[in-house]
C-alpha cells in the first residue's frame, strides 16, 4: 500500500490524473483501487487489489514457471490479481505476466530478480523433475543449490512466504512399499534416486531456514502432476497395467489443482510451514483405493482407514493448513479438459 499526502485544493485534479495515469500500469490498471480519505490528513490510498477476493495483490516470483506445473500456477496467479514473474531459464510462449531468464544455480541471478521484482512470495518450482533428465551429480546439485539460493535470497530480502516443490518421490515407493496408507507427511523418507535425495535435502534446507530466520516455507510434495491434456492417455495405459501405478499410488494431479494449492497457500494469512502432500483427490482406476493396496501391496502395507477410491496419499494437512480441495477429479469415466469451466 502507498500513501501519498496531497494539498486539499488540488485533490480532485491529482486522482483524476493518477485514475487516468494507471494505464501504465498495463494489466495492473484494473487492480488499482484509488480512494481518497478526507480529513485532516488528505492522503490517498493505492492498494492494490485482487481481482477474485479481497486477498491484497503480491508480487511473486514463480522459478520454473514455464515449466508443466509452472505455466498453470502462473497463469492460476495472474488470473487472481497477482502480479507475476516467471523466473526460468526459457519463457513459455504466451505465458501472461513477466518474464526473466535466470539460472537458479548462479545466487546472483537469484538475488537481483528478488530484488527486481520486489517479490513479497515466492513459488519455487525449477529444477530438474526428475532424475535421469541430466547426470545425477548434477541433479542433486543443481537442485540442493538452487533451493538454498531462493531460500538465503529472500531470507537476507525480507521474503517470508515461499512455496518449495519437494516431491512425493521423497517416500521411495518406486522401491519399496508404503509402510501404511493413506501415507501422511509423518511417513518415513526413503529417497531411491539424486532427485529424490535432491527433494529430501530440499525440504531441511528450507526446514533450517523456517527456524533460524524464521521464514515460512512450506515443502509441496507434489505427486503425478500433469497437464490436463495427459492424463487421459496415462490412465488408459494404467487401466490395462495397474500395476505401472503402483509408485504414484494410482493417483494423478491435474496442474491446475496444483496451481490452486501453491496460490492458497501464499494467500493464507497464518500457516504452519513444513511438509504437505499434494495430490488428486482420488485413484483413477475404477477399483477401490483399499483393493489396489492390498492387491499390489499385500501385508507390507498397514491399512487404516481408506474408504472408496479416496487417494492413499493424504492431502489432510493441506486442506486442514490453507483450505486444499481438488477440483479435478479424473478416472476412467471422468475427464475434465482444458477448456472445461473451472469448478470451484
Ligand atoms: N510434475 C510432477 O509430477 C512433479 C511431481 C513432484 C515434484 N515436482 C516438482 O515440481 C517442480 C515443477 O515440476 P514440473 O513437472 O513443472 O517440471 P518441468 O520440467 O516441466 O519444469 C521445471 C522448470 O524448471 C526450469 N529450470 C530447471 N532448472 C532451472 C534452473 N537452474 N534455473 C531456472 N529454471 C530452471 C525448467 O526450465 C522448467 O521450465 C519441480 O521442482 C519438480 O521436481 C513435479
Amino acid at each position: 500500500m502507498m500513501l501519498v499526502s496531497l494539498p486539499e485544493n488540488q485533490l480532485d485534479s491529482i486522482l483524476n490524473s493518477l485514475q487516468a495515469q494507471t494505464s501504465f500500469f498495463g494489466t495492473l490498471a484494473p487492480l488499482i483501487d484509488i480512494t481518497a480519505t478526507p480529513g485532516n490528513n488528505r492522503r490517498i490510498k493505492i492498494q492494490p487489489t485482487c481481482l477474485e477476493s479481497e486477498i491484497a495483490a503480491m508480487n511473486v516470483l514463480v522459478t520454473g514457471g514455464s515449466g508443466r506445473i509452472g505455466r498453470y500456477v502462473v497463469r492460476d496467479l495472474v488470473a487472481a490479481g497477482h502480479v507475476v514473474t516467471n523466473a526460468d531459464l526459457a519463457p513459455t510462449p504466451g505465458l501472461p505476466g513477466g518474464f526473466l531468464r535466470v539460472d537458479l544455480t548462479d545466487a546472483g541471478d537469484v538475488y537481483q530478480a528478488l530484488a527486481y521484482t520486489q517479490s513479497q512470495a515466492v513459488i519455487h518450482l525449477g529444477a530438474w523433475a526428475n532424475a535421469g533428465i541430466v547426470p545425477d551429480t548434477r541433479t542433486f546439485g543443481d537442485n540442493a543449490r538452487g533451493a538454498y539460493n531462493v531460500f538465503q535470497a529472500c531470507a537476507d530480502l525480507g521474503i517470508q512466504r515461499i512455496v518449495n516443490a519437494s516431491s512425493a518421490q521423497v517416500y521411495g515407493f518406486a522401491k519399496a512399499a508404503p509402510l501404511y496408507a493413506p501415507v501422511d507427511e509423518d511417513h518415513p523418507l526413503r529417497p531411491c534416486n539424486s532427485y529424490a535425495l535432491a527433494k529430501v535435502v530440499g525440504e531441511q534446507t528450507a526446514d533450517y531456514f523456517v527456524q533460524q530466520f524464521g521464514l515460512t516455507i512450506l515443502s509441496f510434495r507434489f505427486m503425478g502432476v500433469r497437464m490436463p491434456g495427459e492424463i487421459a492417455g496415462e490412465i488408459a495405459a494404467m487401466a490395462a497395467d495397474p500395476a505401472s501405478g503402483a509408485w504414484l499410488l494410482w493417483t494423478r494431479t491435474d496442474a491446475r489443482d496444483a496451481a490452486l494449492a501453491c496460490r492458497l497457500a501464499i494467500e493464507a494469512a497464518e500457516v504452519p510451514a513444513g511438509p504437505y502432500n499434494i495430490t488428486g483427490a482420488q485413484v483413477v482406476l475404477d477399483q477401490p483405493a483399499a483393493e489396489l493396496v492390498a492387491t499390489h501391496f499385500g501385508a507390507s502395507t498397514k491399512l487404516h482407514d481408506l474408504p472408496d477410491h479416496v487417494s492413499p496419499l493424504s492431502t489432510a494437512r493441506a486442506q486442514a493448513a490453507f483450505g486444499y480441495r481438488p477440483r479435478y477429479v479424473w478416472n476412467q469415466r471422468q475427464r475434465h479438459p482444458e477448456n472445461e469451466p473451472e469448478t470451484e
